[in-house]
């Protein structure tokens, strides 16, 4: 059975909450501060996918992850035997409060009202050098009421990979897509994974969660979906043009083939624009890749984003 749909939002802690939406409103997300309490939401109809509040220290503040059902929200908060409790944000459900080895908090959810979804940004057909889809037609772009459908991916830095690794999966099921390994004086070593969650025959992203084995722990990226890569592009020069850190792209990743374009918050936290990554299901295995499959890309810069 599978125990989370997806991982659903990030929050934070941000020095300034009104730069921080301007911020948001530019990275294509549809913005609202309520009570002190900012909140972000893309297409897909969850009423948040990033959350912030003010503070002097900013700061990564948790994961949140979607439960399957409220079936499996109480198997997960029975494994630690933490409360389930009400959610008081909109859309309400219910909340389990989860701490991983490295102090991430970590928060599962369910029963969370969606919102009504808004309209993705949709274009014509493409005519590549092979295959000419568009004929007779001026290509079209539909104007999207935000740029950003949903949270996809978060990377976390981590004290220790197999700690972290078999906490998550006895609570939230994921399943290791790609191990990047590399030896030393004859030993294999992890130097990290990106999981993905199991939903048994259905599709889901290649990685819903990259653990970086670092020795110690820190918040690496949030990454999010925009509707196709007319808008990754679109969004790339109109956050240029507002005067935003860009941080690494644009490029496409070897692992997992996401269309990436990396930046930064005011507060200097990494945020992504991803799309057109790999999806697998539950029988896609296990698989040792190498750091040079991890920092190459199919094209566009290589290396590790935010260094
Ligand atoms: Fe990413």
């Amino acid at each position: 059975m599978a125990i989370i749909k997806d991982v659903l939002y990030v929050r934070f802690r941000v020095t300034d909450l009104q730069a921080q939406q301007r911020f948001l409103d530019d990275f294509g997300f549809q913005t609202s501060i309520d009570d002190g309490l900012l909140l972000a939401r893309g297409t897909d109809g969850s009423p948040y996918i990033y959350l912030a509040e003010e503070s002097s220290e900013p700061a990564f503040v948790s994961v949140g992850f979607a439960a399957e059902s409220e079936a499996a929200l109480k198997e997960v908060a029975a494994i630690d035997s933490v409360p389930i409790e009400s959610n008081t944000l909109p859309g309400g459900g219910l909340i389990a409060r989860l701490t991983d080895p490295n102090g991430f908090a970590v928060e599962v959810v369910a029963n969370i009202a969606d919102r009504p979804l808004l309209t993705e940004a949709v274009r014509s057909d493409f005519n590549d050098g092979v295959e000419k889809h568009r004929l007779g037609e001026r290509v079209a772009f539909a104007a999207p009421e935000c740029l950003i459908k949903r949270l996809g991916h978060v990377v976390l830095m981590v004290n220790d990979f197999s700690e972290t690794f078999e906490w998550y999966q006895r609570r939230l099921g994921l399943l290791i897509s790609d191990e990047i390994v590399m030896d030393k004086d004859g030993q294999e070593q992890t130097l990290g994974a990106f999981t993905r969650c199991n939903r048994g025959e259905e599709y889901v992203d290649h990685h819903t969660m990259f653990f970086i084995n670092a020795g110690h722990s820190d918040f690496n990226h949030a990454a999010f979906e925009v509707g196709n890569w007319d808008v990754l592009m679109q969004s790339h020069y109109a956050l240029k043009k507002a005067g935003h850190q860009h941080s690494f792209g644009v490029g496409k990743h070897i692992l997992g083939s996401q269309t990436f374009d990396y930046w930064k918050d005011p507060n200097g936290f990494m945020l992504e624009h991803f799309t057109d990554g790999d999806l697998f299901n539950e029988s896609f295995g296990p698989h040792k890749r190498s750091p040079a499959d991890l920092l190459g890309t199919h094209w566009g810069p290589e290396g590790m984003p935010g260094q």
